[in-house]
């Protein structure tokens, strides 16, 4: 039995989950199941990233104090996650006692091991971002993300001896020992050993939302080292042995590509300096746009995971973002095709084959289908193949091509004509044939749309199978709003 321990990254709580957060969870989500069902131990982890300049101030904004502001946005994290299925194992806040003692442990750890030196800095900081960036860097004036200009901040901090570590950094990912996939984000990050890699301060003299240097407590931890050792604390560093050994390194740290650098180049450093194992494997997945625009606040069409829930399901969520485009590729999320894709692919295809079959096996054999011999022509080991692989649009297709062939043997072989015929044993061989692909079906459905695979479960694997009710009642009407609520009037 092997163990997966997965990560997403811990979303910033300055402001409300949406649609971006929901893709990468899910992906871990499906993942996590998988490897459950096949009998595998799973620890998957999700949580929080709570502290930090653009925390404190988004509750300020929000006339709250950080701690009351961060509880209420964490918990609707929580409940956004629960709406969507998302079976985590933990969910870490870096608010939490239990990490605050762990970064303490860590940043003491480095101290112990030379790794830090004080000096005087001074550089340009965004914010948003919550990293220095450089002039170069800047459109006019301002940070080509977050469209504000960056403060001037000259401190004394913590710097930590980047620079030492990156050759063996280096040599690690080009040797695969920390696998990093898809292979052109492999090169990207050789690529940036090529230019200069700077140490990082990773301590900060005015941000006072944050966890205090144990051995300096006028400053705080830098936010993304408090931030990146979430994935340790979780499992017990510096606070449980058993339960650290059994589970760190990670299997896999789930992201996307803005934040490659922090996790490839920083985390695999920070961790040899203080004498830890590194992560396996980092899989940075596709960004996606909204009818061609990054989502954003200012431009209004951030997409609300909820929203998408209330009006197609749980589990026709899940299907309509995994089949979208491959999940390594960027793609663009053209909201009101989901419906047409919802009625052909989830009421259409999937639903109607199940209800379809279902009632025949009632009305034709008073719901008991016969056995026979038969063989099929599908490789399920294929979709398991193509899921641990993180081609969940390729899986589902896979899938389809499953549905597609069921449900053109109905249209050709006239099921209701044999019946009039009573050509009841053809029928019957068609009918056991199409349970036998709907079960096969359910089982590799099973990560992505848990809900839908136990209800068709639940039908077939009766002794007297029932028609059913839809699984995936049509829809007629374009969701009205998959718009976020991006500040809700609480907070
Ligand atoms: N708090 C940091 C991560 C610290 S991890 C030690 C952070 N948080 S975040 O809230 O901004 O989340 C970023 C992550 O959300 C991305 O890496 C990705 O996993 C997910 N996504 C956010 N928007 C997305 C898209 N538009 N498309 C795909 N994934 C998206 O960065």
């Amino acid at each position: 039995m092997s163990k997966h321990y997965l990560t997403t990254p811990i979303y910033y709580v300055n402001a409300w989950p949406h649609l971006g957060h929901a893709y990468t969870t899910l992906a871990a989500d499906i993942l996590a199941r998988y490897y459950r069902l096949k009998g595998d131990e799973v620890l998957f982890l999700t949580g929080t990233d709570e502290h930090g300049a653009k925390i404190q101030q988004a509750a300020d904004k929000a006339g709250k104090a950080p701690q009351i502001f961060v509880d209420e946005v964490s918990s609707r994290y929580k409940a956004v996650w629960e709406k969507l299925n998302i079976s985590y194992d933990q969910f870490i806040r870096t608010t939490d006692a239990e990490h605050i003692a762990s970064v303490q442990k860590f940043m003491e750890r480095l101290q112990e091991r030379k790794a830090l030196y004080l000096e005087e800095y001074s550089g340009l900081y965004c914010v948003g971002c919550e990293k220095f960036i450089t002039e170069k860097d800047l459109v006019d004036g301002k940070c080509p993300d977050h469209g504000t200009a960056p403060e001037k901040i000259k401190e004394k901090n913590y710097f930590f001896k980047l620079k030492e570590y990156l050759p063996f950094v280096k040599q690690l990912i080009e040797k695969d020992e920390i696998k990093i996939l898809p292979q052109e984000k492999k090169n990207e990050v050789l690529g940036l050993f090529k230019q200069e890699l700077e140490d990082f301060s990773l301590s900060r003299q005015n941000v006072t939302w944050g966890i205090p240097m144990p051995f300096d407590t006028a400053q705080t931890v830098y936010v993304w080292v408090d931030a990146l050792i979430n994935y340790i604390s979780a499992v017990g560093y510096g606070r449980d042995e058993v339960k650290y050994k059994k589970w760190w390194p990670a299997d896999l740290h789930l992201m996307a590509k803005e934040i490659l650098k922090f996790h490839a180049v920083y985390w695999p450093a920070m961790l040899m300096a203080a004498g830890e194992k590194l992560p396996h494997e980092i899989f940075v997945h596709g960004y996606f746009t909204v009818n061609g625009e990054k989502m954003s606040k200012t431009k209004g069409n951030v997409l609300d995971p909820v929203a998408m829930v209330e009006k197609f399901g749980a589990d026709a969520t899940r299907y309509l973002l995994m089949s979208q485009f491959p999940f390594e590729r960027d793609g663009d999320i053209k909201a009101e095709q989901f419906m047409e894709k919802y009625n052909s692919d989830l009421a259409n295809n999937l639903g109607n084959l199940v209800s379809r079959v279902s009632q025949m096996i009632e009305k034709f054999f008073n719901g008991e289908v016969p056995e026979f011999e038969i063989e099929v022509d599908y490789d399920l080991e294929k979709i398991n193949r193509l899921l641990e692989e993180l081609q969940f649009s390729r899986a589902l297709e896979e899938m389809w091509k499953i549905i597609s062939t069921a449900n053109q043997m109905i249209e050709e072989e006239k099921p209701w004509e044999l019946a009039q015929n009573r050509n009841m044993d053809k029928l019957g061989r068609l009918l056991y044939t199409l349970s036998v692909m709907i079960k096969d079906l359910a089982l590799a459905l099973e990560p992505v749309m848990p809900e839908t695979a136990d209800k068709i479960q639940q039908i077939f694997k009766q002794k007297v199978i029932q028609k059913t009710v839809p699984l995936f009642p049509r829809l007629y009407v374009n969701p009205p709003k998959l718009k976020h609520n991006y500040f809700p009037k609480h907070i």
